[in-house]
């Protein structure tokens, strides 16, 4: 059962049950447990445009991971001129991406919706450059990167009730039965997300791994604490949303598309 005062510890996405803290509802993870991570650092290089990218915009739009509660707000003020400016950045509704590879959908969204402001963790480094490479080349200024395990980042950072969307983007599907464990999208991680949102807020999940995307709806189906937009819009549906026109088909979609891949979009809010 979710706990909107996240006070009951879960099973957490990594597979290690958090220790919470009454004080102040976020876990602490014991120090000795095995945590199950839900990616694998790979390799990568770091082309030269991206490390140039991490040297100008990284003091401004990198978000240092920490223990403590961040005031999400906060470092999204520094492009603001003026305080009435300041104001209205304050105003506007905050959305957290989980994992956004090489950033080509996140830049896109960040510019389609740009009185959005959007708190994005990857611990990819190359997608990290390749993310403040296009903040700079499109002068983006409504996204914050977090180059960070982000199950660690909600559990430390995040206020409870402080987001107004949650995107996942085609989470590695880790097809591999044994392997299903890392996945990131599962009952405890969805616990805290929701804990994370505030009432109204959205989860909206792709993938175009089909048992994923079943695991994906069951999961989010079973939390009592959300319920499924596209069956508000779609009851005849099968709980499937159509894609929202903020999310673009990337180069690695369009591809899938080709071959004859399906999609599944998945769009849940806050009760
Ligand atoms: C398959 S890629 C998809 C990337 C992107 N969303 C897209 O649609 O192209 C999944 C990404 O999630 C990242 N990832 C996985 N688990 C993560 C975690 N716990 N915190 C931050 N990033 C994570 C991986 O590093 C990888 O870049």
């Amino acid at each position: 059962m979710m706990n909107t005062e996240n006070t009951t510890p879960s099973e957490s996405a990594e597979g290690a049950l958090p220790v919470t803290s009454p004080s102040d509802g976020m876990e602490t993870p014991k120090p000795f447990m095995r945590t199950i991570k839900s990616f694998i650092r790979r390799a990568g290089r770091t082309t030269a445009g991206q490390a140039k990218a991490f040297e100008v915009l990284g003091p401004q739009y990198l978000v240092p991971y920490q223990t403590t509660l961040l005031d999400l707000h906060a470092p999204f003020a520094s492009n603001a001129a003026t305080p009435e400016e300041a104001a209205a950045q304050a105003a506007r509704p905050t959305v957290l991406e989980i994992g956004f590879g090489m950033g080509e959908a996140t830049a896109h969204i960040a510019t389609v919706l740009p009185d959005t402001n959007f708190l994005c963790c990857e611990v990819h480094e190359p997608g990290v450059g390749a993310l403040l490479k296009r903040i700079g080349e499109n002068g983006i200024t409504n996204i914050r990167i977090c180059a960070h395990d982000a199950v660690e980042v909600i559990d430390h950072m995040l206020p409870l009730a402080s987001l107004d969307g949650v995107h996942i983007f085609f989470p590695d599907p880790w097809h591999k039965t044994k392997h299903n464990k890392r996945r990131l999208i599962q009952a405890g991680l969805v616990a805290k997300l929701v804990a994370r949102l505030k009432p109204g807020g959205y989860l909206h999940c792709a993938t175009d791994w089909q048992p994923y995307a079943e695991q994906i709806l069951e999961v989010l189906t079973a939390e009592p604490m959300l319920r499924n937009r596209a069956l508000l819009s779609h009851p005849q549906l099968d709980g499937y949303a159509p894609k929202p026109l903020y999310r673009p088909l990337t180069k690695f979609e369009n591809r899938g598309i080709r071959l004859g891949h399906g999609v599944w979009d998945v769009v849940f809010e806050r009760v």
